[in-house]
């Protein structure tokens, strides 16, 4: 493994691989997370729709905000072939504000899929030849909901492991290293309580600073804290910085509307209800009407690959040329993704 382990120990070097599981199966027995998706430690396979849509929405995004649309999903759409059947608009509105716009309109395609082959294939392969289904979600679903013994290694995992055999190269070139690591220690009982309890300890001990290692049931196999290391690991390359791009919004309102678009459904926030804009997504439009516009302010976001800086603009709702007008009335500004949430609440 090169450039892998230090020399200090650890479950490799202590042959103590195969000591990993079992201890952590039995703290996860008592500290697992009582979250919606999961059953609870010990009580086998669990709704492989819950566990995919889980899997999906955590995928950069937080445990905690994820809850909360997690709950209205399956309250809405409480089965595969419910979603399958929804309306595209509808399950892009209750989308806003989770970002990354692709993970739904994914999410919609393999809905139909499933649903019309009648259930969730049960299998890592089958699973990860289904839209927005990579190496990590397929992994989880084969061993959460289909009781595989598959590796998933997300984020968390990684720092796990990073410590666990000291490996000092830094991320993400130690990637492949780490994801070799982590099957070695992937049991064949229980993989999907193991996975998840990787998971609930690299967030609740094994943290990114500080981690509580005199509370870790790894405590005494973990090499990097023999050496003295656990919150120095892992290592990570200097990120480069983010690019800005700039643009502008136009909001044209009165008080009965408001002018919206819905995106083009490929490229940047693709399908998503917002104002007309111009500029950070590549494209060149004119205003959507005619006239003045008042500088309203600044707003910014983070994207995936850079940062939004845009300058919002208003004026009095006229004859646009393009776009529908909404009622202000029930105007839903949480159906709008984040980047026009911001400049909503700059101009309303
Ligand atoms: N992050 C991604 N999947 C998760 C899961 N099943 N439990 C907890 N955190 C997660």
């Amino acid at each position: 493994m090169a450039g892998g382990e230090a020399d200090t120990g650890g479950p490799a070097a202590a042959g103590a691989a195969g000591e990993v599981a079992p201890r952590l199966l039995s703290w996860y027995d008592r500290h697992a997370r009582a979250l919606p998706w999961r059953v609870p430690p010990g009580g086998g396979a669990a709704d492989p729709y819950r566990v995919w849509l889980s899997e999906i929405m955590l995928q950069q995004t937080t445990v905690a905000a994820v809850k909360g649309y997690f709950d209205r999903f399956t309250r809405l759409w409480p089965t595969v072939q419910a979603l399958a059947a929804a309306d595209e608009a509808q399950v892009m509105a209750e989308w806003a504000g989770l970002g990354y716009y692709a993970r739904a309109r994914n999410l919609i395609a393999c809905a139909r899929l499933v649903a019309a082959a009648g259930g969730f294939p049960d299998t890592r392969a089958d699973l990860v030849a289904l839209p927005g289904i990579g190496a990590y979600t397929s992994a989880a679903i084969a061993a959460i909901a289909f009781g595989r013994a598959e590796t998933v290694v997300d984020g968390n995992v990684e720092r796990v492991v990073a410590r666990l055999f000291a490996v000092q190269t830094p991320l993400p070139a130690a990637r492949r290293d780490l994801t070799a690591l982590a099957s070695t220690l992937t049991p064949d009982a229980r993989p999907g309580d193991f996975a998840q309890a990787m998971m609930d300890l690299g967030a609740t001990i094994c943290t990114p600073r500080n981690p509580a290692c005199a509370l870790c049931p790894l405590m005494d196999l973990c090499a990097a804290r023999a050496a003295g290391l656990a919150a120095d690991l892992p290592r990570r390359a200097p990120k480069a910085a983010r690019p800005v791009r700039t643009g502008t919004v136009w909001v044209a309102l009165d008080d009965a509307g408001v002018l919206v678009e819905t995106r083009p459904a490929r490229g940047l926030l693709g399908g998503t209800l917002a104002f007309p804009s111009t500029g950070w997504d590549g494209s060149d439009q004119s205003p959507p009407q005619d006239g003045d516009w008042d500088v309203a302010g600044e707003v910014r976001h983070v994207l995936t690959h850079f940062e939004a800086r845009l300058t919002v603009l208003r004026a009095p709702l006229g004859n646009p040329s393009r776009g529908e007008v909404a009622a202000r009335a029930g105007f839903d500004a949480t159906a709008l993704p984040g980047l026009m949430r911001k400049a909503w609440a700059l101009v309303r």
